[in-house]
């Protein structure tokens, strides 16, 4: 069986909680296609070269998920020569057999555009910065909301594959639904795709 979901949004909407769900619940594969971008950034090296030679294993670096990472990642994100050179492995991820989880910025709009299940994880710029700030457990919170609004607006500006829901996602708004919540409103969309 091939099925894919696509599951965008901005940082700290709640896409990679509700998708780790997803994939745990439907025995579906996951790739949070961020990491993609954060191992390039962090790699270093010049980025288009860097994307060309990714290997899985890079994926798995430890020192991936800090919010430096984050915002440099969202700079060699906004080259379209390092986007391209990350599009076929994405691709191939979202087709394996069995199905497949992939979450991002561009999933249902140019990496699986024929996504079966697309959804727009989103919130408020506040609640995403609060999120972001208690996880982080240091810094202040106003700086923390700076540094989303910088990032929504590198991520949405850019010329290439900007930051937009696809005309056929669901959008699902999380400013003030808990995760249970915004887990179950996930799972009931793949749940009828999937006839379940
Ligand atoms: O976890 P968080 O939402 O903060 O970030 P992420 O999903 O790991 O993405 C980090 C950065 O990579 C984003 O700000 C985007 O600029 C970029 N990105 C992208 O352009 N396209 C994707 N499919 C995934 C991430």
């Amino acid at each position: 069986m091939q099925f894919t979901v696509a599951i965008d949004g901005p940082a700290a909407a709640g896409k990679g909680t509700i998708s780790r769900a997803l994939a745990q619940e439907f025995g579906l594969a996951h790739l949070d296609t961020g990491l993609l971008y954060r191992a390039v950034a962090v790699k270093g090296g010049d980025p288009v070269a860097t994307a060309q030679a990714l290997l899985p294993e890079d994926l798995a670096r430890d020192d991936l998920r800090s919010l430096q990472a984050g915002e440099a990642a969202s700079r060699v994100a906004a080259m379209a020569e390092v986007r391209a050179a990350l599009t076929e492995f994405q691709r191939s991820f979202a087709r394996r057999e069995g199905g497949a989880v992939l979450d991002g910025r561009d999933i249902g709009t140019v990496i699986c555009p024929q996504a079966d299940v697309k959804l727009f994880v989103t919130a408020s710029p506040e609640v995403r910065a609060e999120r972001r700030w208690k996880e982080a457990g240091e810094g202040s919170y106003d700086d923390v909301l700076a540094q989303v609004r910088d990032r929504d607006a590198r991520d949405q500006g850019r010329a290439d594959a900007p930051l937009c829901a696809a005309d056929d996602a669901v959008v699902l708004d999380t400013s003030t639904l808990s995760i249970a919540e915004a887990v179950a409103q996930a799972r009931a969309l793949v749940a009828a795709k999937l006839g379940r």
